[in-house]
């Protein structure tokens, strides 16, 4: 990987194997984008890919050059009200009413690395090599506010990560109105917009479009990044698929309200946006204040979707989640929410965990109703000390009970909120999200804590610290379960109210590394009613997420499989659940709800003792084989091969880093009878190597596997009773493919210093 400037023409090109990243200073000290896909070789000038034509009608920067106008010059980082007529990049509204604003280059710095956001999550590098930075430093003369421009190319992979930082250098506060991460301008529109939407239990849902003229937006405006819309978006060529195709993911690695934007303008030119949400922002800059913006995660390929989301979760996998947890295969665990719901004693839970443990689950989760008064959802939050009346001998007591079975101890926290029934609210009424004289709406009913406030954030921090430090708790779920309504805080004065939404989540985020560092072998689980705030910004402090409340095997065939275009499967928490299932009421087998909760952080989330022998038989198959197969099935490469948004049926694959081993899951979700012959292309198997099908015991090359496929045919046609033959709706397999020999070792571009251990 490179980072070339060339002084002849101010150009930068940012390189490595896969991509290159061109810019360019123009004559008024602006940058202009001028390439940024499949790697090019570097040369002195690339300034014919300015395209400065001499358009009818267009305002112009110089007189005398009247070609010369923004409106039609690709930019890296666009302001209001010069020539351009696009959505900008940052808005600044300053002390004599002006948002005008004329950045120009200053200079610039190339770094070995890649350094950290102070108070943020960011991907990161172990080893100084594994990445260069270029930091381009521009000022608006005027107000003396310094732009910083951060670019990382990493030496693996399509990846170019980025953000900005703004510092007031001038002698009067200035307002950010917008301060996004990252502007993309490309030369044409000729793609298809690919997001992530939903809502809750139906999260993470694929919908894709042709970009138009206009713009096209998504974002959260709820506090968090939501259900509604995942702050990520792809944008892949009409003929891309997930085997071949140009494909750009853009990620904003945030957890607050965001915006991710496409506008294509009158000559088919598209300028993408993503950031903090501008119309819930609004922050004081004084003097000698910065502001550093999230970081966003650009990667381009030109091998199809799979290859972009496999880069994406090897840069979240191994360098933006960190700690003990990285990079270890994750315990199969027992949640008692849905087993229990509020209705539980110790020894009521003890009896599951009993259970559990005899099946080979190795950590127990004890989810809501600990705590407090929280016999309902209507009291408790805020208070984190143990229902004695439940548990006798407090969090250490039950905890101690569940490590002498031989068990991990888990627990649930929803930090962030207080039913008005709490003592810690009636301590501080004022600490909670709302105006004055204005009602707070309650969301579950709960109100949402003031967590800008540092003294909130540690008021809770020591509650927490208090159970963490003094029970055996190796497990932390970490919910969040309402959206921020009245945006107010009684802790900052007026002119600070637009930087409520933005300082509660570095409250978020401070609390999780305060915690991390003070319990790093704790293993965090993300959870926002189910997958409400799962983004990259949580990754970084919890390697894994509640994926969704909705545990039915058949939904969540889509809502993993959304999820994979950017998340890696060692981050879904997914969970066998009881039929009929809880959200959708269908009745599924059990082996199918194992067989789409394998490809994520597996566990069970019922009361194994309501199960009849052959069920537990079952279940301690399908736990043996998660525990033979985890490190294949979370850390492997991640292959979807059939989309439930496109019919019937589904596969997706993973395959080991040495490439000897490969499970496929292929669900059907009704039967038909003497149904077509169907087969499933593999990818990602060595051609060469022999592989055996454990579930035909039949043997295949890799190249057979792949290119004349995987017979998946129905065999019974579909006509044999469900008790005797896999011949029923929501069936499901699971096909293990083992090599029979050979060497096929490949190198990780990014290794890991710790081994792995499982
Ligand atoms: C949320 C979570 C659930 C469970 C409940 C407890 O809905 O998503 O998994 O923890 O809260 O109240």
């Amino acid at each position: 990987m490179q980072i070339v400037y060339h002084e002849s023409n101010k150009t930068f090109h940012l390189y490595n194997d896969a991509v290159s990243y061109i810019m360019m200073v123009l004559k008024n000290g602006h940058l202009a984008q001028l390439y940024f896909g499949k790697r090019i070789r570097d040369r002195e000038d690339f300034s014919c890919f300015l395209e400065i034509i001499d358009r009818p009608m267009t305002a112009c920067v110089y007189e005398e050059e009247k070609a010369f106008s923004l409106e039609h010059i690709r930019q890296e980082y666009p302001v209001f009200g010069t020539t351009d007529f696009r959505h900008p990049a940052v808005g600044i509204l300053q002390e004599n009413g002006s948002r005008i604003m004329d950045f120009q280059y200053k200079f610039h710095k190339i770094q070995n690395g890649k350094p950290g956001l102070f108070g943020l999550p960011a991907t990161y590098v172990e080893d100084e090599g594994e990445a260069k930075t270029l930091t381009l430093t521009l000022e608006d003369a005027v107000t003396g506010i310094c732009l910083e421009l951060l670019y990382t190319i990493f030496a693996g992979g399509g990846i170019v990560a980025r953000s900005a930082r703004l510092t007031n250098g001038g002698s009067c506060p200035v307002r950010l109105e917008r301060a996004m991460s990252l502007c993309l301008d490309l030369p044409d529109h000729d793609y298809v917009w690919m997001q992530l939407s939903g809502c809750w239990a139906r999260e993470r849902h694929v919908y894709n479009r042709r970009l138009e003229p206009g713009v096209v937006s998504i974002g959260s405006m709820r506090g968090h990044s939501s259900h509604e819309h995942n702050p990520f978006l792809a944008l892949k060529r009409p003929c891309t698929d997930e085997r071949q195709g140009e494909v750009i993911g853009i990620s904003l690695i945030y957890s607050g309200n965001f915006q991710i934007q496409a506008e294509v303008d009158a000559h088919d030119t598209l300028r993408v946006l993503a950031g903090i949400d501008p119309e819930t922002f609004s922050w004081k800059l004084d003097c000698g204040e910065s502001f550093q913006t999230p970081e966003a995660v650009l990667v381009y390929t030109d091998q199809g979707l799979n290859a972009m989301s496999q880069t994406f979760h090897r840069l979240y996998q191994k360098r933006l989640a960190r700690g003990y947890w990285r990079d270890r295969t994750r315990p199969v665990l027992l949640n008692n929410w849905e087993a229990t719901y509020f209705d539980f004693t110790e020894e009521r839970l003890v009896e599951i965990a009993r259970k559990a443990m005899e099946c080979g689950v190795e950590l127990f989760v004890l989810d809501d109703g600990w705590f407090g008064k929280r016999d309902s959802d209507y009291a408790g939050l805020g208070d984190w000390t143990a229902n004695r009346e439940r548990l006798p001998g407090g969090i250490s007591g039950i905890a101690s009970r569940i490590e002498e079975l031989g068990l991990k101890f888990g627990l649930w926290f929803e930090p962030e909120m207080v039913n008005e029934d709490s003592d810690f609210y009636r301590s501080h009424p004022d600490w909670i999200l709302s105006a004055p004289g204005r009602r707070a709406s309650r969301g579950r009913h709960q109100y949402v804590l003031d967590f800008s406030r540092k003294e909130v954030v540690d008021a809770i921090y020591a509650q927490m610290v208090e159970i963490l430090g003094n029970a055996k708790v190796s497990y932390v779920k970490w919910d969040m379960n309402r959206s921020i309504t009245e945006c107010f805080s009684n802790g900052w004065p007026a002119d600070r109210q637009g930087e409520v939404f933005h300082r509660y989540i570095l409250g978020v985020y401070d609390l999780y590394e305060r915690l991390t560092s003070e319990f790093p072998q704790v293993l965090f689980e993300s959870c926002a009613s189910g997958g409400g705030r799962f983004d990259p910004g949580l990754l970084y402090y919890a390697p894994q997420g509640w994926t969704s409340d909705d545990t039915d095997a058949v939904e969540r065939l889509k809502i993993q499989y959304g999820t994979s275009f950017c998340y890696p499967v060692s981050s879904m928490g997914a969970h066998v659940s009881v039929v009929p299932n809880h959200q959708a009421f269908r009745n599924t087998p059990l082996h199918t709800r194992a067989n789409v909760a394998f490809f994520g952080a597996f566990g069970y989330e019922l009361d194994l003792n309501k199960l009849t022998d052959e069920e537990i038989r079952e279940v301690k198959e399908q736990i043996a084989f998660m525990k033979k197969y985890r490190e294949v099935l979370q850390f492997g490469t991640f292959y979807r091969l059939k989309s439930p948004f496109e019919g019937n049926e589904t596969a997706w694959m993973a395959v080991s880093g040495d490439r000897k081993t490969a499970l496929v899951g292929f669900y059907r979700v009704l039967n038909s009878v003497n149904g077509p012959y169907t087969r499933l292309r593999l990818m990602g198997l060595d051609p060469d190597c022999l592989y055996r099908n454990l579930l035909s015991g039949t043997c295949h090359y890799g190249d057979e596997l792949m290119y004349a496929g995987l017979i998946t045919s129905d065999d019974t046609a579909g006509q044999t009773p469900a008790d005797t033959l896999h011949s029923t709706d929501f069936e499901s397999r699971i096909y293990v493919l083992e090599a029979e020999g050979g060497d096929w070792g490949l190198s990780d571009p990014f290794p890991s210093k710790s081994s792995r251990v499982n």
